[in-house]
């Protein structure tokens, strides 16, 4: 595997400002060093340009900085597709998770039948209509899967990246009431943290695993560090207590290693402002050692 590093600073799918310096922060801690320490080939391509916050706070039915967030992604999009023609990984490094809408729009360029498992404390399937914030970080998967403003469902040509039943979420535990419509509606397969609490995390991975693994033929990565407890994930903008722990993870991503399903990853919303000594910066890079395959002993 050759992997090509592309940061996306983006800070205006959300309220908080500061985690537009995420991909910096990551790098700080590591990231280039860990995985060349592994001996694959990695290249950083450095960060895609980000627009500055237009006046457009509010408009558009409730999407702050529609302009901006589409062109953030329309340029990720195309960086993306292009790192997987030239045969290599590409791992995107947030920026706020409305990034994703141009990860995944750029990855399912080259699969018919992507998987995405979806590590995250939110669901982030609101629309403008069931938004509670009109932050665009909190509708990626929506848009992914074909829902919400055209403008975002539009990036990259056809409208619906992924299939509702190629998409587990982990983790979640702060889902909004238009949301849990949506997994129902859907068919979206969820863990919640109850379920991580009474089955374990080994047992969740190895479902998750069984269940994508028969009808995907690539599956992506999108892991939002408001997954992990604050306790271990302190510097990010919308911390929700009751989360999975910093061990927890590792096991998640050496069992993804293992099995060597992924083709494609982002972490997103590291806030280095928020943060405890990029604390959180580590914890990605740590994260991101064991799933490419990094062992204790
Ligand atoms: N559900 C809330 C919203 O729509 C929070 C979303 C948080 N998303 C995230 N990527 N951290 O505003
Ligand atoms: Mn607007
Ligand atoms: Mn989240
Ligand atoms: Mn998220």
């Amino acid at each position: 595997k050759d992997i090509s590093i592309i940061g996306a600073p983006s800070d205006l799918g959300q309220g908080r400002r500061g985690v537009d310096m995420g991909p910096s922060a990551i790098r700080y801690a590591g990231i280039v060093e860990r995985l060349r320490a592994l001996d694959y080939d990695v290249e950083d391509l450095g960060d895609i340009k980000v627009d500055l916050a237009g006046k457009d706070q509010g408009g558009d039915g409730h999407l702050k900085n529609l302009k901006e967030v589409t062109a953030t992604n329309t340029r990720l999009e195309s960086s993306v597709a292009d790192i997987i023609s030239n045969k290599r990984f590409p791992l995107v490094l947030g920026g706020d998770h409305s990034i994703a809408i141009g990860t995944l729009a750029g990855v399912s360029r080259h699969y018919q039948n992507l998987g995405v498992i979806w590590y995250d404390a939110h669901g982030d399937l609101n629309t403008a209509e069931t938004s509670p914030s009109g932050n665009i970080h909190g509708m990626p998967l929506a848009v992914s899967l074909g829902l919400g403003h055209p403008d975002l469902t539009n990036i990259g040509g056809q409208t619906a990246k992924i299939k509702p039943e190629n998409v587990v979420i982990i983790g979640a535990r702060a889902l909004d009431d238009g949301e849990k419509e949506l997994i129902r509606e859907k068919g979206v397969r969820v863990y919640t943290m109850h379920d991580i609490d009474r089955n374990g995390m080994t047992s969740t991975i190895q479902d998750a695993m069984a269940y994508l693994s028969e009808k995907t033929d690539g599956v992506h990565l999108s892991l939002d560090l408001d997954g992990l407890d604050p306790q271990d994930a302190p510097g990010v903008g919308t911390p929700v207590n009751g989360g999975i722990s910093y061990r927890e993870t590792h096991l998640a991503m050496e069992m993804l290693a293992e099995s060597d399903i992924i083709t494609s990853a982002e972490f997103v919303e590291v806030n280095p402002i928020l943060d405890d000594k990029n604390k959180t910066a580590s914890v990605a890079v740590a994260l991101v050692g064991s799933l490419f395959g990094e062992k204790l002993l």
